[in-house]
C-alpha cells in the first residue's frame, strides 16, 4: 500500500494521547463513519459512563516501592503477552482505512498483543491470518443457521486463530440514533468478507440500513444451549463477550465459557447499560479465579488499565482508540498508538509503586 498522505502522518505524530487520535481521525473521516464508530445508543448514557466509572476511582499508591523497571507481562490461555491490553472486535475497519484489519492484525502483533477479528470484517478471515504471525482471536456472531456458525468456526481453526470469542450482548442491534440520521450503510467498495452473501437483502428488521443488515446475519434468540453447543463443537477456547452479571458469568463458565469479557459492546446496545468497570467486581468475585475475566469500554489511559487490572480483570480490550489511530495512520498510528499506552501503563505502575501486574490488588484503589 502506498504511504499515508503528510497530513496523516502529521495527525499521528502530534498525538500525545488516546483522545488526541479521535480529533486527529474526525478531521480525515467522512462524518458518518466517524459517527459510526463514535456513538453509541440512543441517549449514549452508557458510552459517557463507561469513561465516567473509571474517574471515580482514585488510587492509593505505595511509595519507596522500587518500582522504576515495571513488568508489564501477562499470560492469558497459555499465551504470553508483552502487557495486559489487546485489540477488540470492531466491524468494517476498511472503512477506517484501506489496509483495515491487516493493518490493525499486523500492529497488535508487532506490539505482543492479541488481535481479535470481527464476524463482520472488511478482509476475510484467511485474508487477517496472512497479514502476521501473533495471536488472533476470532469474534463470533451466531448465525441464525447453525450451519453457517460450524463454517466460521471451521475457517477460523483452519487459519490458526486461538481462541473464539462468543459475543452475546447483541440479539439485535441497539438503535443508534446518530446511523438512523445518517441513513448510515456499508461504504460503497466494502463487504462482509466473510458472509456468503457479502450484502446480504434487507430482510431482517432494523433501523438504519446498517443493522439491517447486521440483524440478517446475527441470531436474536440465542440461548445458553447456543453457548453449551458452541463449545461441544470447537477445539478452541471459548471467551463470552457481553457479561455484566456475576449470576450469568457463572452460568457462562459452567457451559464452558474458558473466558469472560465484562463488556456493554462500547455504550452500543443497552442504553443505561451499566458502565462495565462498575460491573467488573460483581463478575470477577462470582468467577473466583477460575477463568480470566477481561474489560472494555472507555479505556483510554494506562491508568484506566490500572484501575480494571486493581478491581480483578486479567487484561482490557480497546475498541474506538485504534480504529482512530488506524484511521489517521495505519499500521504505524496503530503502533503508535499502542506504545503511548504502554508508556502511560509503565510510567503509572511506576508512581503507583508497582512491580509487576501480580502487585495491583483493590487496596491501590479508592472510589468516591
Ligand atoms: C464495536 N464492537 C464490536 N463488538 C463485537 O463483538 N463485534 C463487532 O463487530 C463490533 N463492532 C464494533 C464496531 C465499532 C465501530 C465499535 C466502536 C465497536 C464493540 C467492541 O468490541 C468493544 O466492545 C467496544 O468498542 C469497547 O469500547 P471502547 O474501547 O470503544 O470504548
Amino acid at each position: 500500500m502506498p504511504e499515508a498522505p503528510p497530513h496523516r502522518r502529521t495527525a499521528a505524530a502530534a498525538s500525545l494521547k488516546l483522545d488526541d487520535f479521535e480529533s486527529a481521525a474526525r478531521a480525515v473521516l467522512p462524518q458518518s463513519t466517524y459517527d459510526y464508530i463514535a456513538g453509541g445508543a440512543e441517549d449514549e448514557a452508557t458510552l459517557r459512563g463507561n469513561r465516567e466509572a473509571f474517574a471515580r476511582y482514585r488510587f492509593r499508591y505505595r511509595v519507596l516501592a522500587s518500582a522504576d523497571r515495571p513488568d508489564l507481562g501477562n499470560e492469558i490461555f497459555g499465551q504470553q503477552f508483552t502487557m495486559p491490553v489487546h485489540l477488540a472486535p470492531t466491524a468494517i475497519q476498511r472503512m477506517a482505512h484501506p489496509e483495515g484489519e491487516a493493518a490493525a492484525y499486523r500492529a497488535a502483533s508487532a506490539a505482543g498483543i492479541a488481535y481479535s477479528l470481527s464476524t463482520l470484517s472488511s478482509l476475510s478471515i484467511e485474508e487477517v491470518a496472512a497479514a502476521a504471525t501473533g495471536v488472533r482471536w476470532f469474534q463470533l456472531y451466531m448465525h441464525p443457521e447453525r450451519a453457517v456458525t460450524t463454517a466460521f468456526v471451521g475457517r477460523a481453526v483452519d487459519a490458526g486463530f486461538a481462541a473464539i470469542v462468543l459475543t452475546v450482548d447483541l440479539p439485535k442491534t441497539g438503535r443508534r440514533e446518530r446511523d438512523i440520521r445518517n441513513a448510515f450503510s456499508l461504504p460503497e467498495g466494502l463487504s462482509y468478507a466473510n458472509l456468503e452473501s457479502r450484502r446480504p437483502g434487507a430482510s431482517a428488521d432494523g433501523p438504519d440500513p446498517f443493522a439491517q443488515n447486521v440483524n440478517a446475519n446475527t441470531n436474536p434468540a440465542l440461548g445458553w444451549e447456543d453457548l453449551e453447543w458452541l463449545v461441544a463443537r470447537t477445539p478452541l477456547p471459548v471467551i463470552v463477550k457481553g457479561i455484566v452479571r456475576g449470576d450469568d458469568a457463572r452460568r457462562a463458565v459452567d457451559a464452558g465459557a474458558r473466558g469472560l469479557v465484562v463488556s456493554n459492546h462500547g455504550g452500543r446496545q443497552l442504553d443505561y447499560a451499566i458502565a462495565s468497570l462498575d460491573a467488573l467486581p460483581d463478575v470477577v468475585g462470582a468467577v473466583g479465579g477460575k477463568v480470566p475475566v477481561l474489560l472494555d469500554g472507555g479505556v483510554r489511559r494506562g491508568t484506566d488499565v490500572l484501575k480494571a487490572l486493581c478491581l480483578g480483570a486479567s487484561g482490557v480490550l480497546i475498541g474506538r482508540p485504534y480504529l482512530y489511530a488506524l484511521a489517521v495512520g495505519g499500521t504505524d498510528g496503530v503502533r503508535g498508538m499502542l506504545e503511548l499506552l504502554r508508556e502511560e501503563i509503565a510510567l503509572s505502575m511506576t508512581l503507583l509503586g508497582a512491580r509487576s501486574l501480580s502487585e495491583l490488588s483493590q487496596d491501590l484503589l479508592t472510589r468516591f
